[in-house]
């Protein structure tokens, strides 16, 4: 079986994509030092534990595997913390992709598929974003994987392998059977948060910011289901297995859901209000990040087809309602 090196597989993005591809006919490898990861999330492949700021620890993991590509998920990706502890967001992230390559270029692995962010475009005047828009990073985290997307690109043109790099607008939901999902600890994001304010886990939700140029004065974003978005990797690494040339995707539904209308859909969802409270604006948020691309559909042939807010508050509702994970 063609082996895929997954980092960060243990985590909620990860472990989706390791569903994917073993599905789809390939050997997920997980590399993962479990700090935001869960053991139990890795169901469908060997597991690796290590930390990609080791440097010999990743490299003795691709040689020892020999990877047919690699997808490269892990990462601290939390926009509030990045703009607490910005230090550790550029060490962590960059170090850990620098090493990876690294080791990808020394073991000669053909394919790389980066995790982006439409956090590396900014603010832009509530514009749909396509690839081309020009990319100025407010917060920590999206600057880190801005200059991740460029070592990529450096490396790529100078050792000659191919990468895809997906820019991820808001992923949501949970794998239908209920074996995977999206578990921080603490949680952070929105739909899982109101989700639990909504079924009595915590007393209230905190809405950031009611000030914004957006119509009804929250944050807008734009939330793709996770399977749709771990659907994408697959065509990604077919679409450069197939010869093709490197090249960058938006991932998003195109469709722009304020804060105070995701909460709303979770009310109609659960049925139960959604308590929530006005507080500050959180440092580093755009008022709107919403894809305007249609280019993943043009060239990869992707179309989402399960990211309707009342699904992925439903499917997010079923993976919150089991145990998570343990361990
Ligand atoms: N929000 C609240 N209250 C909360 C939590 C979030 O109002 O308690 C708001 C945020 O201010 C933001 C929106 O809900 O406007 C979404 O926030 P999330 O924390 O769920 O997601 P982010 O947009 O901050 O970031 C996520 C991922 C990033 C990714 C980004 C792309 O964490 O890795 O989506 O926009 F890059």
């Amino acid at each position: 079986m063609t082996k895929v090196l997954v980092t960060g597989g243990a985590g909620y993005i990860g472990s989706h994509a390791c569903k994917a591809l073993a599905g789809a006919g390939y050997q997920p490898v997980t590399f993962d030092n479990l700090s935001t990861g869960w053991r139990d999330a890795v169901q469908f492949g060997p597991f690796e534990q290590g930390d990609l700021c080791d440097a010999d620890r990743i490299s003795e993991v691709v040689e020892k595997h020999k990877p047919a590509a690699i997808m490269h998920f892990a990462s601290l990706a939390e926009v509030g913390e990045s703009m607490q502890d910005p230090a550790r967001y550029w060490r962590t992230n960059v170090n850990g992709s620098l090493n990876l390559l690294q080791a990808a270029v020394d073991n000669g692995v053909p394919n790389f598929i980066f995790s982006s962010t439409c956090a590396t475009y900014g603010d832009h005047d509530g514009v749909l974003l396509d690839e081309n828009t020009p990319q100025r990073p407010i917060n920590a985290y999206g600057a880190s994987k801005l200059a991740i997307e460029q070592m990529v690109q450096n490396f790529a043109e100078r050792f000659g392998f191919a990468y895809t790099i997906f820019r991820y607008f808001n992923v949501a939901g949970a794998d239908e059977s209920g074996r995977i999902g999206e578990f921080h600890n603490p949680e952070t994001h929105l739909i899982p948060l109101a989700i639990q304010a909504a079924t009595g886990k915590r007393p209230t939700l905190t809405i950031f910011g009611r000030d914004y140029p957006t119509p009804d004065g929250t944050c807008v974003r734009d939330y793709v289901h996770v399977n749709d978005l771990v659907d994408a990797h697959v065509a990604g690494l077919e679409y450069l297995e197939g010869g093709q040339p490197s090249a960058i995707f938006n991932l998003g539904s195109g469709d722009g859901f304020s804060v105070q209308q995701v909460v709303d859909v979770v009310a109609n969802v659960t049925g139960n209000n959604t308590p929530a409270k006005e507080g500050p604006r959180r440092p580093g948020d755009c008022a709107k990040l919403v894809s305007g691309s249609t280019r993943a559909h043009q060239v990869l042939g992707w179309t989402p087809t399960r990211s309707t807010m009342e699904q992925m508050v439903r499917d997010a509702m079923r993976w919150h309602a089991g145990k998570g994970y343990s361990a």
